[in-house]
């Protein structure tokens, strides 16, 4: 695994996500064996960066990653687990209940990282971030972080939040280039802000195409690794595939190592 450091924290390049473990907008305990299995395997292989939301499984999949961590008996400050409050929550009451909920699903003490999981059209920022910064204070938040967020939200989140913001998460991947041309990527680079990949394997709809499988067979590698390795090979950006198969789960795993040579990259690049 390779590491991406902002502000003392060191990231894998390649973590785990957890949307649609534990059902999908809502809970489905039918799901649990083989949800619990997926995060069993996912946590053997050695991902150690769980991404999760209140949202996912409205609580289940937290429920569900907590019960896992439990049975392995993990030590805690061997993962780093990252929530999210829903934007339905964002009032300073609902922020400061939200986490405590998410924590207890998780039966963890605190989160290591928490993010607005998108902005709320009529949301006070200054309000939200009161209680994130209380959360923190508190110690039952570790660091803050955004996800969804555009330039302006993302200018005014830092000058809110009284710790440095770590990430904003977005969709990124060889065909959402969305906050690569909006300027994003390159304003987190400039401002020591990891850009977190979400849906990197395009929730499965990976496009096969020519020059991803030219590059793939150069590295006997499957085409959805050669998409995460282009993802991590931009400078701190760090992503989160989601699978339930534990094969996949170990190709996912073991792209962050694969280096792309400067050509490929840029091939990638405009294709
Ligand atoms: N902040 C946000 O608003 C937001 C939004 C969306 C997602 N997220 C986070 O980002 C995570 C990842 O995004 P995502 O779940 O939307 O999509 P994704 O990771 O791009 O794709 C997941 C899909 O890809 C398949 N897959 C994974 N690895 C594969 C491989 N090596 N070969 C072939 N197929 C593979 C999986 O199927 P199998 O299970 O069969 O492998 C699954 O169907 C989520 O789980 C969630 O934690 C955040």
């Amino acid at each position: 695994m390779k590491y991406e450091s902002v502000q003392g924290i060191h990231l894998p390049k390649i973590g785990f996500g957890t949307w649609n473990i534990g059902g999908g907008a809502s809970a489905n305990s039918k799901k649990d064996p083989a949800s619990l299995a997926a995060l069993r395997s996912a946590l053997e292989i050695g991902y150690t960066h769980i991404d999760t939301a209140e949202m996912y499984a409205a609580g289940h999949a937290e429920e569900l990653v907590g019960s896992v961590v439990k049975d392995m008996r993990l030590p805690r400050e061997s993962l780093f687990i990252t929530s999210k409050v829903l934007p339905s929550h964002l009032a300073y009451h609902d922020v400061l209940k939200a986490c405590e909920a998410s924590l207890r699903r998780l039966k963890m003490d605190y989160l290591d990282l928490y993010l607005i999981h998108w902005p709320h059209k009529d949301m006070t920022l200054s309000e939200t971030f009161r209680a994130l910064n209380k959360l923190v204070r508190d110690g039952k938040v570790r660091h803050l972080g955004v996800s969804n967020f555009d330039l302006p939200l993302l200018k005014q989140s830092q000058e809110y939040s009284e710790r440095p913001i770590v990430t904003n998460q977005v969709p990124f991947s060889l065909s959402n280039r969305t906050y690569l041309q909006n300027g994003i990527l390159k304003y987190c680079q400039r401002n020591q802000i990891l850009l977190t990949a979400y849906s990197p394997l395009e929730e499965g709809r990976l496009a096969n195409t020519r020059t991803v499988k030219d590059i793939a067979r150069t590295h006997r590698a499957t085409i959805h690794q050669i998409a995460l390795a282009w993802i991590v090979s931009h400078p701190l950006v760090v992503t989160i595939p989601m699978s339930a198969n534990p094969i996949h789960q170990k190709e996912n795993f073991d792209a962050a190592v694969i280096e792309l040579t400067d050509e490929e990259f840029r091939r990638l690049h405009v294709e």
